[in-house]
């Protein structure tokens, strides 16, 4: 079997953790038997702007769309370009028109890190959020008028679509029936958004039905980012809309003590368009170029990717290998240590080979 993978490695950092998660790819491929078929991509980084005013090529859609799975590590370097140029001019293309609705981010304490939790142990954070990457709170929908008076008024609208709603939903039911746990979370916030999240829960309530075996729940966002710190342990899969998915995810991988390890799958579940995956992490531009940046948020996202393309058992060796190295203290200054992106990334490999 062979991937088509398509690497975009971007700026800063994301040009330092990539090639340690393309060793960890690489090592995998060798030991579960699958070949892999890498393409390199220099666009979508401050570079290819400022040779060409923009951040992609007019036809980065076929150029992209063949591939298994893009491969992203991060874009951004504000001095050169606009933060929102950079990140509207290339990640959010891909997630668009590549429909990647599905923004999956495991959230997992490590063994060998601290977490800012007092006495959280491995095992006590373990879950993932699903969050809805389309459509919700972030519509363009909406305007500003009286503009400069006294009667200046903005309104941003909410865009919640039966299809885009039940397709998240449905995703997250499926994961949550494969787990051992069975467990489903819902955010929501129906006391007080009453037309958008009452809807939401009610299409919550209609996917439960075909799901018997699922066990449902659902909080308040309020309250659930204050469990998300006092009781992580109550958690499994974490369903949410764009807006309260985009503050859960961040929240959830601050709680196991450094972003650096954070991995994120951006997935279009049918398989029509590829799917990407990379670090939750940016391009970190203040240490960027010092080899110290944790390589395991990319790593993370590799075995994301080959969970992904089927090769779970290569996926859940990588994921092993990443516990077991940090477990011997092999540990970014991030986490506290004083390892290097090139000594983690080798001990990550070393422990996948063994
Ligand atoms: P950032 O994630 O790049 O950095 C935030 C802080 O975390 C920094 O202090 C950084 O040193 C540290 N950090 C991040 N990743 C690390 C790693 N792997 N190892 C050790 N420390 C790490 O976020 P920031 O500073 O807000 O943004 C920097 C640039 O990255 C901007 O241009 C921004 O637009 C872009 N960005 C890109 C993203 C993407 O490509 N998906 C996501 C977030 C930001
Ligand atoms: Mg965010």
């Amino acid at each position: 079997k062979t991937y088509d993978i398509a690497v975009i490695p971007g700026d800063g950092i994301g040009k330092e953790v990539m090639p340690e998660g393309v060793r960890a790819l690489e090592a995998a491929s060798q030991l579960f038997d699958f070949n892999l078929n890498l393409e390199y991509f220099d666009f979508a980084c401050a570079e290819y702007y400022q040779q060409h005013g923009k951040m992609l090529p007019d036809d980065w859609f076929e150029q992209l769309e063949g591939f298994d799975a893009l491969f992203f590590g991060a874009v951004g370097l504000p001095d050169v370009v606009p933060d929102h140029v950079s990140l509207w001019g290339s990640l959010l293309q891909f997630r668009r028109h590549f429909d990647q609705y599905v923004n999956l981010r495991p959230v997992k304490l490590m063994p060998g890190v601290a977490s800012p939790l007092a006495g959280r142990e491995p095992g006590d954070v373990d879950f993932l959020v699903v969050r809805e990457n389309t459509e919700g709170e972030y519509s363009s929908i909406g305007g500003k008028m009286f503009e400069g008076t006294e009667r200046e008024t903005v309104i941003q609208e909410t865009v919640m679509t039966r299809t885009g709603v039940d397709r998240i939903l449905k995703y997250a039911f499926n994961l949550a029936q494969d787990r051992p746990e069975k467990h489903l979370t819902s955010a929501t916030k129906s006391n007080g958004i009453s037309i958008t999240m009452p809807y939401w829960d009610e299409r919550v309530k209609a996917m439960q039905s075909s799901y018997p075996e699922v066990d449902v729940d659902s909080y308040h966002i309020d309250i659930l980012t204050a469990n998300f710190v006092m009781h992580p342990d109550w958690f499994d899969i974490v369903v949410a809309s764009n807006l309260f998915g985009d503050i859960l995810s961040d929240l959830g991988p601050a709680c196991t003590g450094t972003i650096g390890i954070a991995p994120s799958a951006n997935i279009n579940p049918e398989g029509t368009f590829p799917s990407l995956f990379e670090p939750v992490h940016g391009s970190a531009p203040d240490i960027a170029g010092q080899g110290i940046a944790n390589p395991i948020g990319q790593i993370w996202s590799a075995s994301l990717m080959l969970d992904h393309l089927g090769e779970r058992d290569a996926a859940a060796a990588v994921l092993e290998a990443i516990e077991s190295t940090l477990a011997t203290g092999e540990l970014t200054p991030d986490m506290g240590g004083s390892a290097t992106t090139d000594s983690l990334g080798s001990a990550v490999v070393r422990a996948l080979s063994a």
